[in-house]
């Protein structure tokens, strides 16, 4: 098939893949701004090189008519989560939503693949506009953890190193790595709301701090100089402190000072 013509069919797929990371990103922000903790670490995406459609339609025997029609992976996106129990709530949100619609799912978490490979994943139906009009495609979304996605990864390094014949000993240390990744997942459950704690006090944190850099900020433009120096110096001392309620405090009294500016601005 000519590249053009390669190109005019992948153009959707990379649209599509452009238009969920946009939408995914969009979500962490949102958890961001609301200083609660994100159940999506890292949002990846691409559409799949010719080269392994090729590969793919020879595996599968299918001609280049079917490339549309049955594969389904040609669009992918993956989530990477910190905890296994991240993968169930980012699901929950991509049914929920109504610019994805679910075609199918597999739990390979539940039904580890007899390689040891783990994730969840979900094929849905997207729509993209193209100049020709709306276009609805199949994407693959993988959603797993990063101890499930480092063990991903490198099996299938190793798989292409070896082609189809990965040594006995390889395939066996690969499956105790699998092993020692369940563990691992499931350590990190039993911790996970510490973490969480941590996570969201620091956001919680961060979120406080911004607001009022940017108060004073505003605060240079109304009060006088030497006042501002005082706040300063005081938000310095609060922050070393490292006491979020003090933060907090702080923040309030700060925003009753630049109230009284505004109502003075207003007079
Ligand atoms: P294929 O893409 O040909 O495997 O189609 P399928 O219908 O069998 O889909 P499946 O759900 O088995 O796999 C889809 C994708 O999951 C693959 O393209 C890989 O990215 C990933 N995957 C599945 N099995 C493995 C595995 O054993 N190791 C690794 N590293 N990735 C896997
Ligand atoms: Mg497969």
């Amino acid at each position: 098939m000519e590249i053009q013509l390669w190109r005019e069919i992948l153009a959707p797929y990379q649209l599509a893949v452009d238009e969920m990371m946009v939408k995914f990103k969009h979500l962490q922000d949102e958890y961001r701004i609301a200083g609660t903790y994100c159940p999506i670490n890292k949002v990846e995406g691409r559409v799949k090189r010719i080269s392994s459609i090729l590969e793919k339609l020879q595996k599968k025997n299918f001609t280049i008519e079917d490339v549309e029609e049955k594969i389904e992976d040609i669009a992918g996106i993956r989530i990477i989560c910190q905890f296994v129990e991240d993968i169930d709530v980012v699901v929950n949100l991509i049914r929920k939503r109504k610019d994805m619609e679910v075609k199918t799912e597999k739990d390979y978490i539940t039904n580890i693949k007899p390689s040891g490979y783990r994730s969840y994943h979900l094929i849905v139906l997207y729509s993209v506009e193209t100049i020709n009009g709306t276009k609805t495609l199949p994407v693959e979304i993988q959603v797993r953890t990063l101890a499930m996605d480092f063990w991903a990864t490198i099996e299938h390094s190793l798989q292409y190193k070896y082609r189809y014949n990965m040594p006995d000993v390889i395939r066996e240390r690969l499956n105790n790595a699998a092993k020692a990744v369940i563990s691992l997942d499931n350590e990190m459950s039993s911790i996970r709301n510490e973490i969480m704690d941590v996570q969201n006090s620091y956001q919680l944190k961060s979120s406080i701090v911004g607001e009022i850099l940017n108060t004073i900020q505003n605060l240079y433009k109304v009060a006088n100089k030497r006042e501002i120096i005082k706040i300063q110096d005081e938000f310095y001392n609060v922050y070393m402190q490292s006491d979020i309620n003090a933060l907090e405090r702080f923040s309030k009294e700060l925003d009753i000072i630049a109230e009284g500016y505004r109502a003075q601005a207003i007079q």
